[in-house]
């Protein structure tokens, strides 16, 4: 009888994944109006209604953080990626709105009671092994007050785990290929990203994510101190197999 161990899971490397390659062949994905969408949406399963004070993790570029902060949050962006952040500061100038932009590591986040809300937005969580993803979830914890709340988005792992085992982006004439395999011991969906730009040379390299079941992530949230866990699926709707993405709300425990 073979196991796949979790530790099976390929590297990730987060310096090739999150690079100018990325924010090309992700844009699509990240119009106004999706961002505008995106944070309409948050904005109401979190119910802020301006003034709440608000951690973006895994900010990225800022694209929800900024518009956070123009419905009035005090919004604070923590990125791993300088790169991204020089940008998320663009936006900020560019709409108007103030966000205090932190470079760091959400594995060594260290705030404590500081937030009404945290997010973690576009399959930003996930990417660590298994003890450390618990890890991160109790620092958030620590870092929210109590009785504050938590949004976590990601994939749906009933999606996933049937999804094509090839998905191809274009941009113009560049492709980005990504081939795969969705581990069902580890709960993992591990890719080989192949990126291919006119012009450029190649390059390839390997990332993946953990994935859940609500009851699997319901249960990670309570052993760090969760409660009233709810799932949705990308639109706000009931979670359903059928549902594109997962976003968890949970609060903190008083
Ligand atoms: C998929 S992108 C999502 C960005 C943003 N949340 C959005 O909605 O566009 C994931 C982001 O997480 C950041 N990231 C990855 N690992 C991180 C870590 N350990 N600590 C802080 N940021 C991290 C990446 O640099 C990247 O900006």
């Amino acid at each position: 009888m073979s196991e796949t161990a979790p530790d099976s899971r390929p590297h990730f490397d987060l310096d090739a994944a999150f690079d100018e390659d990325y924010l090309h062949f992700y844009a699509p994905y990240t119009s106004e109006e999706q961002n505008d969408a995106d944070a309409t949406l948050i904005g109401g399963l979190l119910g802020l209604a301006g003034g709440e004070t608000v951690l973006d993790l895994g900010c990225g570029t800022g694209r929800i953080a900024v518009r956070l902060a123009q419905r009035g949050c005090k919004v604070t962006g923590l990125d791993r990626s300088e790169r991204f952040l020089a940008l998320a500061r663009d936006a900020a100038a560019a709409h108007g709105v103030d966000v205090q932009w932190l470079g760091g590591d959400q594995r060594r986040l260290h705030f404590v009671e500081e937030f009404d809300a945290a997010i973690s937005w576009f399959t930003s969580f996930g990417y660590d092994d298994d003890r450390t993803s618990r890890d991160i979830l109790a620092r958030i914890h620590r870092a929210l007050v109590p009785g504050g709340r938590l949004l976590l988005e990601s994939l749906n792992v009933f999606q996933v785990a049937f999804d094509d085992c090839q998905e191809t982006i274009r941009v113009d004439d560049d492709r980005m290929v990504d081939r795969k395999r969705f581990d069902a011991v580890g709960s993992f969906v591990a890719h080989e990203r192949r990126v291919e730009r006119q012009g450029r040379p190649p390059r390839s390299f390997t990332f993946s994510v953990r994935l859940f079941t609500v009851p699997e992530l319901r249960d990670w949230l309570e052993a760090v101190g969760f409660t009233d866990v709810q799932a949705y699926g990308g639109e706000g709707e009931p979670f359903d197999v059928e549902s594109e993405r997962l976003i968890v709300v949970a609060r903190r425990a008083r």
